[in-house]
Parts: structure tokens; C-alpha cells; sequence
């Protein structure tokens, strides 16, 4: 999952799509002029402004409003682990903080992208050399997975987690094989907050083609040792707006 050193998106901001102003935007907008020179970060791939004109404060911050508007319609939500959320027609991707759940909103998740925990520099140019950006025109399927990991997992030191997360689960390794047909980007959410419903929002995009391939590759990490340590998981499945 893209965080910072992985994410083509993240790291040249812009990419994406171009389509409605209720679809993905990519590039910069003018924000009511405060872009206009005042160096708002463009708008990543897969992002909505955030409402009102308010100039896109952190860039790295994202939120998704499930409810009825947004570039996304919802062709299934199911709880993989744990709790579901409540059921929403779309979801809005939102490149910002949305303060207000808009009329009609179920919920919000928020997220930032980040630097990379267990990546070696050749996993991640291995990576850079395969994986496509979020927002190209094929991609008219997509998957917004919220994920929580136990206190277990927590709790153990990062040369040990590396260990359960790539060395024993192959993580990488596998996720490897669906690229570039899969498009992908992580969202942390744990240290935003204690009451962060979620630790990560991983997001995903693909061509209606390549949906059976995202099946296997869903289906191949959870039976992996890494998928012990979640206990919510939440599979949303998406189709783009036209
Ligand atoms: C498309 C293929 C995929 C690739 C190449 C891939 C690769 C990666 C990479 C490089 C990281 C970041 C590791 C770091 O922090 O250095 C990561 C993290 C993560 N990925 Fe994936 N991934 C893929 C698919 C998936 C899927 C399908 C899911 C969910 C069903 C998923 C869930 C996660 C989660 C939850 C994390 C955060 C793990 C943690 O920090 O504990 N990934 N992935």
C-alpha cells in the first residue's frame, strides 16, 4: 500500500484523474484564490477538495465520507472481522479534513499517507519500477478497506513485525504479482487519535477485468500470519461514478 515512499501519487502530487467535478479531480484547483500562488498542494489522485474553499491544509490528509454523494457507488460493504459500518450509497474521497458529516452521511474515516515502517529501499524500487498511480481511466472499479490490527501487534518491535509482515506473511511479495493492475494507496489513522475506528485505510483502484485478481489477492493475505493480528476489517467495494 502506497505510503510516502512507495506512492507514485503521493510523491508527485497531481496525478489522477480528470472527470466531473463530483469525480476524481486531479491537478490543482483554484480554492476560492487561495490557491491561486499561496502554494496549496494540488490535489492528489482519487481527491475531492475539501468543501467550502478551504485551502487543503495538511496534504498527506484524506478523508472518506460513506453516504449519498461521491465519486464512488457502493456495490457491497461486508465486515471481514468485527463490526460493519453502516450502510452507505457512495463514497466520497475527499483530499482534507471534512469537520461536518455532509446531509445524508453515515460516516467518515479520516487518514494520512506516510513514510514507509518495513520496506527495504530494493522491495521499494522493485515496486517503483511495476506500480501505476490511482486515477487512470480503466479504473473504474476500486476498494476502500478499513483495517484494525490488535494491541498484540502493537505491541511487538518493528524488527519483529517486519519479521511477521514480509519475511513470514510476504506481503510485498505477493502484492508485487498484481502490479500494475491494482493501484494502491495506505492511509494511517492510529495517531491521529485514540478513538481512530481504524489503524489503516487502504485504498485500491482496477479495471473491471482485473477484479477476480483483486479477489485472489484479498484472499491470499488473509490467510497470511499477518491477518492473525486484525480483528476489523471492513471490505467496501466501489464502482466509479460516470
Ligand atoms: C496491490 C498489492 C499490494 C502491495 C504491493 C502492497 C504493499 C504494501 C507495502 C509496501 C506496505 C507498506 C509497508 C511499510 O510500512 O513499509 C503495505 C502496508 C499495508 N498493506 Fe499492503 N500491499 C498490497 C495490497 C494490500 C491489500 C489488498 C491489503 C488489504 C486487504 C493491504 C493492506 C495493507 C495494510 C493494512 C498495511 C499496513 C501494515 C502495517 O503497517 O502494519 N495491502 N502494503
Amino acid at each position: 500500500m502506497p505510503d510516502d515512499t512507495n506512492s507514485p501519487d503521493v510523491d508527485r502530487p497531481g496525478h489522477g484523474y480528470s472527470s466531473s467535478r463530483r469525480g476524481f479531480l486531479a491537478g490543482t484547483l483554484a480554492l476560492g484564490g487561495a490557491a491561486a500562488g499561496l502554494g496549496t498542494p494540488p490535489l492528489a489522485a482519487g481527491a475531492e477538495p475539501a468543501k467550502g474553499g478551504a485551502a487543503v491544509v495538511n496534504p498527506r490528509l484524506f478523508t472518506f465520507v460513506g453516504g449519498k454523494a461521491g465519486g464512488w457507488s457502493v456495490v457491497s460493504a461486508k465486515a471481514i472481522i468485527g463490526d460493519p459500518l453502516p450502510a452507505a450509497e457512495r463514497v466520497d474521497i475527499v483530499h482534507g479534513a471534512v469537520d461536518v458529516l455532509p446531509d445524508g452521511g453515515k460516516w467518515k474515516l479520516r487518514g494520512v499517507t506516510s513514510n514507509g515502517r518495513y520496506t527495504t529501499e530494493d522491495e521499494k524500487q522493485r515496486m517503483a519500477k511495476k506500480q501505476a498511480d490511482l486515477g487512470r481511466p480503466k479504473a473504474t472499479h476500486a476498494a476502500l478497506i478499513p483495517i484494525r490490527k490488535n494491541a498484540k501487534w502493537w505491541a511487538l518491535a518493528q524488527d519483529e513485525r517486519r519479521a511477521i509482515f514480509e519475511d513470514r506473511s510476504r506481503h510485498i511479495a505477493i502484492g508485487l504479482k498484481y502490479l500494475p493492475a491494482i493501484a494502491r494507496r495506505l492511509h494511517h489513522c492510529r495517531d491521529l487519535g485514540e478513538s481512530e475506528p481504524f489503524d489503516f485505510l487502504t485504498l485500491f483502484d482496477y479495471a473491471k477485468a482485473d477484479a477476480a485478481a483483486f479477489d485472489d489477492l484479498v484472499a491470499e493475505l488473509r490467510a497470511t500470519e499477518e491477518w492473525k493480528f486484525v480483528d476489523r476489517e471492513v471490505d467496501i467495494r466501489l464502482v466509479r461514478v460516470s
